[in-house]
């Protein structure tokens, strides 16, 4: 990298103010004037998707208690599928109680399958014929960030001294055992039966931002574990699982969400060993030769490094401000969906990292599949903004400027204060008051914890 320069808001205009910062940053950011590209249809598994938007997995914790959709989790669906994406890729849904993130994680279960079909059908609904949208649904487990009853019960592959102490693990804090990560394979598989019941096409077994299956992948210091140390066996967990699914639901496209880097030294982050990404890349290798005609492909830790996977203008309360500026973290996601992308060309990847371009997206990733860096545009937060911004693309040639994610965190914030997860600033009649509401608990809990 040519300059480092600190963080800064977004401030960017047009395209030759993104070229003109991404020179002086030393960075790559494909940029393309004709977004018809963004329009073209891609086959996937037999299915031909009408353009190359995807929305991303975003947990809206807004479960029923017994983990079946609520109606906002309905709401969210239905919005996105109206709004013209190819590829809607369902939020982290636990395969276990105990795997919860929070109390209102979706959570599939025999008894709540009904719920999940409706959901299915209601998202379905709102999406138009032409798009015969393709609907992936993420299966979890939460591993150390586990808050099944809304306290840490965190269950942990490898001790990780820069993960530890921030939930106060002490290094004896016992390990999942091999037996118990086995066991725990047959619940992704029930899960994925239960999946393909509920109607959806495809399960997504989660490897990403530290949660269970992504820690295991980083798991070199296991000891003494089919579960540890060799890539081999640090990718037992993840193929066992896409390798029997396959077997048992043969209809089920499989895919997975990874976490190419975790933003963490070795032998504590996954992707760290070199610039090329060589193990991540073999992963997907693997995940592909197993069947995976689809990959998703992320980057570091919410809790950790949220600018690795989710660069932003504004951390969460009591967030560090990065050390960079976002562009530079979006020009590591572009590159690490890139490496993927073109080491597997069969592969459609997924990318990450265009809600903070604001209007500058499409252009952006519209130069990104000219290049053949990546094959679909995940969109994450500004969906949550602008759940039509790729139905007015289409119409219009151009975005609602007044509609842009302001990559303010406030969604996530509303995620850590234990409410319902939306945006505030672009759907304030429900989630402004859900972000205060939330932040007045904080204040009380912060409080609490002064006063003990
Ligand atoms: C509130 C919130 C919830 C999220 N939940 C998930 C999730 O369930 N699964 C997942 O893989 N990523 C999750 N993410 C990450 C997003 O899918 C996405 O990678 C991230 O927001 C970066 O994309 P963006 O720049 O388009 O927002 C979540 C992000 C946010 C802000």
């Amino acid at each position: 990298m040519a300059a480092q320069a600190r963080h800064e808001r977004f401030q960017l205009s047009d395209g030759a103010d993104l070229a003109r910062c991404a020179r002086q940053l030393g960075v790559t950011i494909p940029f393309s004037d004709d977004i018809r590209t963004l329009f073209s249809p891609l086959d996937v598994a037999g299915r031909r998707l009408p353009n190359r938007f995807a929305i991303h997995p975003m947990e809206g914790c807004d479960a029923e208690p017994d983990g079946a959709p609520g109606p906002l989790t309905f709401r969210r669906y239905q919005r996105f599928a109206a709004g013209g994406s190819g590829l809607i890729w369902f939020e982290a849904t636990a395969v276990t109680p105990e795997g919860r993130a929070n109390p209102r994680q979706l959570w599939i279960t025999p008894a709540n399958v009904d719920g999940f079909r409706r959901l299915v059908d209601g998202t379905r609904a709102c999406s138009s014929e032409k798009h015969n949208v393709l609907l992936v649904l993420q299966l979890t487990h939460s591993g150390r960030y586990a808050r099944p009853d809304g306290t840490p019960r965190p269950i942990v592959a490898q001790h990780n001294p820069v993960l530890d102490s921030r939930l106060g693990l002490s290094p004896d804090h016992p390990l999942v055992s091999d037996g118990e990560l086995d066991q725990l394979q047959e619940a992704f598989l029930h899960a994925a039966e239960l999946a393909a019941a509920a109607g959806f096409d495809g399960v997504d077994i989660k490897a990403c931002h530290g949660y269970l299956v992504s820690e295991l992948l980083a798991a070199f210091a296991r000891a003494d574990s089919r579960y540890g140390g060799s890539l081999e066996n640090r990718t037992r967990f993840l193929l066992e699982v896409a390798g029997r699914i396959r077997a048992r639901v043969p209809s089920l496209l499989i895919t997975s969400r990874f976490s190419v880097h975790d933003g963490l030294p070795h032998p504590y982050g996954f992707g760290a060993d070199t610039e090329e990404f060589a193990e991540p890349v073999e992963l997907a290798r693997r995940l592909h030769a197993l069947g995976s005609p689809l990959l998703n492909v992320s980057l570091g830790n919410p809790y950790h490094n949220p600018h690795i996977g989710r660069p932003h203008d504004m951390p969460v309360a009591g967030g560090a401000t990065p050390d960079e500026l976002p562009l530079v973290g979006v020009a590591r996601l572009l590159r690490a969906a890139a490496a993927i992308q073109r080491a597997i060309p069969a592969v459609a990847v997924v990318g990450t990292g265009y809600s903070w371009l604001r209007h500058l997206f499409p252009n952006v990733a519209a130069g990104a599949i000219a290049r053949g860096d990546v094959a679909l545009v995940g969109l994450g937060r500004l969906a949550l903004a602008y759940p039509d911004c790729v139905r007015d693309l289409e119409a219009n040639g151009a975005l609602d400027p007044e509609m842009m994610c302001a990559t303010c965190s406030g969604c996530s914030q509303i995620m850590r204060d234990g409410g319902h997860v939306g945006c505030r600033v672009r759907d304030s009649d429900i989630y402004a008051q859900e972000y205060r509401q939330g932040r007045a608990w904080a204040a009380g809990r912060n409080e609490q914890d002064k006063r003990r």
